[in-house]
């Protein structure tokens, strides 16, 4: 590095004990850098401000698309079961059925810690659609959610099965007018 370094005179210019005091230009660069950041200062100021923008703002958007994707995928599933009365499907279904469901629904599906599913009662809607949404998103009462455990197309599969249930048209367990059996 050269030793030539731009002075300014000071009057005040003095050696003391052999210290020279030196008052030396402030580099181009230096000044550069120095504004510059100033200007981006400004321009970023008036810009978060005045633009419009935020993360907040970013976040609800990104929401806004995954929830209009989710409501897509929604409205393409079927509300229908399309396995109901397919003997292979409802074979499939019964598996599912005996190792998953049959814990808390009992193996003929009258009821035990959960619901009769063969009884004419039904809490949350008979519909194709609405025991779709029982199984796969659970109910508040002790019925867990399904969808991520066994997919689509086995909880269609178990519902072709109770489905194929022999039926009782006594109310069952989990109904309200349900009597226990007297000993
Ligand atoms: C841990 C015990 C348990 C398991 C396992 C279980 N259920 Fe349930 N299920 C329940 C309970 C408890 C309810 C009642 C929930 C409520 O009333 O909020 C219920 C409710 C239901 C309903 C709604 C009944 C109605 O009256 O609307 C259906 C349909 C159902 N279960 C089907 C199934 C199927 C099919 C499976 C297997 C994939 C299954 N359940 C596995 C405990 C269980």
């Amino acid at each position: 590095m050269s030793t030539e370094v731009p002075e300014y005179e000071r009057n005040d210019a003095a050696i003391r004990d052999g210290i020279d005091e030196e008052d030396n230009k402030i580099p181009l660069w230096f000044n550069l850098g120095f504004y510059g950041m100033i200007v981006v200062g400004i321009v970023y100021l008036v810009y978060y401000t005045q633009s419009g923008w935020s993360s907040a703002g970013q976040y609800e958007a990104e929401v806004a698309v995954a929830e209009a994707l989710a409501e897509e995928v929604r409205a393409s599933l079927p509300t229908t079961n399309v396995f109901a009365g397919n003997s292979e499907a409802i074979a499939q279904g019964q598996e599912v059925y005996t190792t998953t469901c049959a814990v808390c629904h009992k193996p003929d599906g009258s009821g035990m810690v959960g619901p009769s599913l063969v009884d004419p009662y039904w809490k949350y809607g008979d519909s194709d659609e609405a025991k779709f949404a029982s199984v796969a998103e659970g109910r508040p009462l002790g019925m867990p959610p399904w969808l991520a455990v066994l997919g689509n197309e086995k909880i269609w599969k178990a519902l072709a099965y109770v489905d194929s249930l022999p039926r009782s048209d006594a109310p069952g367990v989990g109904s309200p007018d349900y009597q226990p059996p007297q000993p």
